[in-house]
């Protein structure tokens, strides 16, 4: 894992449990952000079987790719570096031929991480899939600044959390490769799991502390050093960021992470004309709400002195989440400047309803989390923990 405060390169590799969320356009225009601030970008497609952030890009796909790399030899990874037409910014395509991450193979995956390591680079912005699956999961845990990309509706949120749930579980995984002990655990908890419950991390933690006190401390520093954030894309109004904090208190009270909040997306009409047209946000609506908020985050990254953790006015806003919610409501009143008094529902109702759907929706969400992390155990590969 790469622990991006201090880094030469760093790696933001970027992530949500459901497709559709604004993934992509938000890796493509984050990435040329960062280029316009001079900082050296290369972006990876490794969303392989569904690749399309070059459109996001307004690049043609007639690049080798990711694809290229995994299945001939003679390409080398600096061969599928490609420049785009923004300076400093680089892009790695993925491949539409290849069928998905699942596909990869554990010499292919530590290939291509080992190669993305290497990079020469200020800021690596990986593009990956959908889902859970374990090697997505791998990725992600290439770097302890992940981000994680919700919309502010319960599936897309209980989502996120399942993502970042299976992510903790495989880096303990990870870290106990080599350990019989945790790893018979780790194996144990997930066969006899009951439908409807599922052990939080803390329930694990304690289980590794009876095995051996120094492992469950290894274990409690490793899961200390992720510092993901959270992006909330096409929201709707400000009191989205209601869900959001609950989002939050799950994290931190079940997996015993802290998140972070990089910034909230409004639902922008700006970015279906972009698509409509295959080109960047900057070039169809250069002072639109969402490259404003967008740009935000580049500076926020940018100028954070200790990367991950942001926002760099700490003086002032010691809690990003609330930093995110104050930039939200001032961003409604920059489009609405006279919002509609809302005589339906207090918003304290809303958002209480809308977390006991959460609460209830985490049921279903469960049981598809067991599966992915029974199939994650039963695949499991053995091997030295990424350092
Ligand atoms: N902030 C936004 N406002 C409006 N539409 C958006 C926004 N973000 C993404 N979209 C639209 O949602 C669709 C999916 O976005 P995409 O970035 O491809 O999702 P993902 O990569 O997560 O699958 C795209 O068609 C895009 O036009
Ligand atoms: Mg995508």
């Amino acid at each position: 894992m790469i622990i991006n405060e201090n880094a030469e390169r760093k790696i933001l590799p970027i992530a949500s449990g459901k497709g559709g969320v604004g993934k992509s356009v938000l890796v493509a225009n984050l990435g040329i952000a960062l280029a316009s601030f001079g900082q050296r970008t290369v972006l990876i497609d490794m969303d392989l079987g569904g690749s399309n952030l070059h459109t996001y890009l307004g690049i043609k796909n007639r690049a080798r790719g990711i694809g290229n790399f995994i299945s001939d030899k003679s390409v080398s990874f600096a061969d599928i570096r490609a420049r785009s037409p923004y300076p400093n910014l680089d892009f790695i395509p993925g491949d539409v031929l290849v069928t998905g991450a699942a596909n990869l193979s554990y010499a292919q995956k530590r290939s291509l991480i080992a190669n993305i390591e290497k990079l020469d680079a200020d800021y690596i912005l990986i593009d990956l899939g959908s889902g859970t699956h374990f090697n997505t999961i791998d990725f992600f845990l290439m770097s302890n600044s992940g981000v994680l990309v919700t919309t502010p509706q319960a599936p897309s949120i209980l989502n996120a959390y399942g993502f970042l749930k299976n992510a903790v579980f495989r880096l303990l995984q990870q870290t106990f490769s080599d350990h019989k002990g945790v790893t018979r655990l780790l194996t144990d908890i997930v066969k006899e799991r009951q439908p409807n419950s599922t052990p939080t991390i803390a329930s694990i933690l304690n289980g590794i502390e009876k095995l051996s006190k120094r492992a469950a401390a290894t274990a409690r520093s490793e899961i200390a050093k992720l510092r993901p954030s959270i992006v909330v894309s096409m929201g709707d109004r400000p009191e989205d960021m209601e869900i959001v904090q609950s989002l939050r208190a799950l994290i931190e009270q079940n997996l015993n992470v802290t998140p972070l909040c990089l910034g909230f997306l409004y639902y922008d009409y700006i970015v279906r004309e972009a698509v409509g047209e295959t080109v960047p946000l900057a070039l169809v609506g250069r002072d639109s709400l969402i490259l404003k908020e967008i740009d935000r985050m580049a500076q926020k990254i940018v100028h954070s002195e200790r990367f991950p953790e942001m926002p760099l006015d700490l003086d002032e806003y010691e809690d990003s989440f609330e930093l995110a919610a104050i930039e939200a409501e001032q961003d409604y009143r920059s489009i609405n400047p006279h919002p509609h008094t809302r005589m339906d529902q207090s918003p304290d109702d809303a958002s209480a309803e809308e977390f006991i759907r959460l609460i209830s929706a985490q049921k279903a969400e469960i049981r598809e989390l067991q599966q992915t992390i029974r199939a994650l155990t039963m695949q499991q590969q053995s091997g030295p923990r990424y350092g």
